[in-house]
């Protein structure tokens, strides 16, 4: 199903990008970059941000994603080709490029609200069931074990060590996932990411549970 917008810049840009990730196995396939648009309008409905940066961006924000191995450039590239002017491709560019979590102890850098609105909707698609789904999916695409009892959980104090990380798909939820709810800045993701949050809990609590053999 092509990707539908009635502003047609909007349109041309979601299409570029739902052809370069449809079936990608990571969990950075179009439905991600989908389910981020439409968490992004509603936040940004909510808080009153500029709605067509923070759409642009949402749509924008993995194009350059280090994990996917682009050339700097593509997504000023993709941008151009859709129509969209420079100064706003600057913008959209600088948001996308601060999104990426970097760390347990590593702060983050959010310059403006259409930033941290972005920024929100693509942690709110890290946690909750989608965010469990993922954390196993991307594990499994990068052979990682479901859980290994004997590790620890470490709180990364570099980019470098958190990229690194070779850590079990469970030790994701001590190092990154649980810790998004308390680092979301608008009030519309914090109220829609305390459920989600309460969801994984359950869920890690249920899996050392079977794990031992106790439930
Ligand atoms: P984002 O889209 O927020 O930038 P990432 O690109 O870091 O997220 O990761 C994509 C998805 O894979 C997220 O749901 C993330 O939590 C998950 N993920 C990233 N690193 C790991 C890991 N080491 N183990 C399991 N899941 C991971
Ligand atoms: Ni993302």
């Amino acid at each position: 199903m092509p990707f539908v917008h009635d502003d047609p810049r909007i349109e041309a840009f979601g299409r570029r990008v739902q052809a370069s990730c449809s079936g990608e196995g990571s969990g950075h396939d179009w439905w991600h970059i989908w389910r981020v648009w439409r968490l992004a309008r509603r936040i940004a409905e909510t808080e009153g941000a500029e709605m067509y940066i923070c759409e642009l961006a949402a749509l924008a924000h993995d194009v350059e994603d280090h994990k996917l191995g682009r050339p700097p450039g593509t997504l000023a590239a993709w941008l151009e080709e859709a129509g969209v002017d420079g100064p706003t491709a600057r913008r959209v560019t600088d948001i996308a490029r601060r999104i990426s979590f970097r760390g347990a102890q590593v702060a983050d850098e959010t310059p403006c609200l259409e930033g941290r609105v972005v920024q929100d909707a693509d942690r709110l698609d890290a946690i909750g069931a989608i965010g469990v789904a993922r954390a196993f999916a991307y594990g499994g695409s990068r052979g990682r074990p479901i859980y290994d009892p004997g590790e620890t959980p470490i709180m990364h104090d570099s980019f470098e060590s958190y990229r690194r990380s070779r850590s079990s798909s469970l030790m994701h939820f001590y190092e990154k996932l649980f810790l998004l709810a308390d680092r979301m800045h608008t009030p519309a993701a914090r109220a829609l990411a305390r459920e989600r949050h309460a969801f994984m809990e359950a869920f890690v609590q249920r899996f050392l549970d079977e794990w031992e053999g106790l439930a």
